[in-house]
């Protein structure tokens, strides 16, 4: 029998608070009937009071699609499960794909105590279902912040980021983190002439890697330039994200509150310029979040390119490109008070002061009255590692090159967000700091 002890060095600062044993060998028992016919399971959150379960049913799609009939049933019992929901099968062309996606938006029963634990298990009365989940959902309207970690990760892939994704599942499984968020270039399934442009075999290979946690935590992504591919078509089908809740009219940009935060998914490879339709749903979204802090203390918005950064072998993206959409977006940012802007595409890490127009407006993170600007882009892919920095940037508080994996964790409460950026291969935290607020 094999165990894996992982005590956290993290434990010893009080922001993580257990120690768990878990045993791999029940764990192998269920991987194995992951295989076939569900693979791929994720979890989105879907707007007040629902989440969406999608899934691969390795199998053509064909013309006879009628043969398909998802569904999942799910309770709060892992005995009973008393609800059900029923949801569509589809497919889509692009990448060569020919597959069966599965998709089923379902009601969470409401628990009046905040937080809803939800066992589910989906699939296909044709083709089998999904092993039994565990899903612990914060409900709806309800303003308390949740004891636990959000996973905050960028660039990932399905070639080297597997450190990376064994800590993630690690960290689901156990309950340590309640949600993954992903700025950003997502499986890198680009063009492959050789392959006479067959890529989607990347995105199914990806999907059933990332189901180690994606079954387990709601997954709320933002679309990077590794996704652009037959215009989004992959993404799309693959990660529909819940843009209608929020009013947004696009699939690429929406918000959702979730564990005291108010997240702003938004798109740096669609236009954001100020007369940009895009634009227009940010402003409106963050105006509207800025007045609803006594409920929703705090505000993250995330997006795959810098604002802010000072990687070398990446410097055309600081020194030309960062400007510019910094011009775009930075006094909004400040205007409606964001606390912090995530994103990756540099894949390195690095976070700045509270900072507005390159003016470090302080050196601390109590009370910082402008955003803090976050690069988390080395979850995984190694294509370019950016392991130097500019020296001396007034702006830049710390920094960690792109040669080791990691990313980061935030725990909120009502008065800090506590953050650690954690490396891959032993979850040893490099960087670990507060933003506080009376
Ligand atoms: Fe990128």
């Amino acid at each position: 029998m094999v165990k894996i002890s992982v005590c956290f060095m993290v434990l010893a600062l009080g922001l993580v608070d257990a120690v768990f044993t878990k045993d791999l060998s029940t764990k192998g028992t269920q991987r194995e009937k992951i295989s076939n016919p569900v693979e791929g399971v994720h979890v989105a959150l879907w707007g007040e009071g629902f989440v969406r379960y999608t899934w691969l049913n390795p199998v053509p799609h064909g013309p006879d699609n009628t043969k398909f009939n998802p569904w999942c049933k799910y309770g709060t019992s892992s005995t009973n499960f008393n609800h059900t929901a029923r949801g569509e099968a589809y497919t889509y062309t692009a990448g060569m794909f020919n597959m069966t996606l599965n998709s089923v938006v379902a009601e969470l029963p409401i628990q009046p105590d905040g937080y809803t634990q939800v066992n589910y298990q989906c699939g296909d009365s044709n083709y089998g279902w999904s092993p039994v989940y565990s899903i612990q959902l914060q409900t709806p309207g309800v303003s308390q912040t949740q004891r636990g970690n959000i996973a905050l990760i960028a660039d990932l892939g399905s070639t080297n980021g597997s450190d990376t994704i064994t800590a993630l599942e690690q960290f689901a499984e156990s309950g340590l983190i309640k949600m993954v968020v992903h700025a950003g270039d997502i499986s890198y399934a680009d063009n492959f002439g050789k392959r006479n442009h067959n890529n989607s075999y990347i995105w199914v290979e990806y999907m059933k890697q990332i189901e180690k946690f994606t079954s387990w935590v709601p997954y709320m992504t933002a679309p990077g330039n590794h996704e652009s591919q037959y215009d989004f078509a992959a993404y799309r089908n693959w990660l529909p994200m819940p843009y209608k809740s929020s009013d947004s009219e696009s699939p690429f940009w929406f918000s959702f509150d979730y564990m005291g935060i108010h997240f702003l998914s938004f798109s740096t490879e669609h236009s954001f310029n100020q007369s940009s339709a895009q634009f227009a749903f940010m402003q409106q979204d963050l105006i509207q979040a800025n007045r609803n802090r006594d409920s929703v203390p705090w505000i993250i918005v995330f997006g795959h390119r810098p604002l802010y950064c000072t990687s070398l072998v990446a410097e055309h993206r600081c020194v030309y490109d960062a400007p510019v959409f910094r011009s775009y977006l930075e006094d909004l940012l400040y205007q409606q008070r964001v606390d912090v802007y995530l994103c990756g595409h540099d894949h390195s890490y690095e976070r700045t002061y509270p900072v507005y127009r390159e003016r470090v407006i302080r050196r601390d993170y109590h009370n910082p009255q402008a955003p803090i600007y976050i690069v988390d882009g080395e979850a995984g892919n190694p294509e370019p590692n950016d392991p130097s920095f500019q020296p001396d940037v007034e702006w830049r508080a710390n920094f960690y090159p792109g040669w080791d994996n990691g990313f980061l964790l935030v725990q909120p409460t009502p008065v800090a967000l506590q953050f650690q950026y954690i490396r891959s291969r032993d979850l040893t935290p490099m960087d670990i700091f507060s933003i506080t607020k009376d």
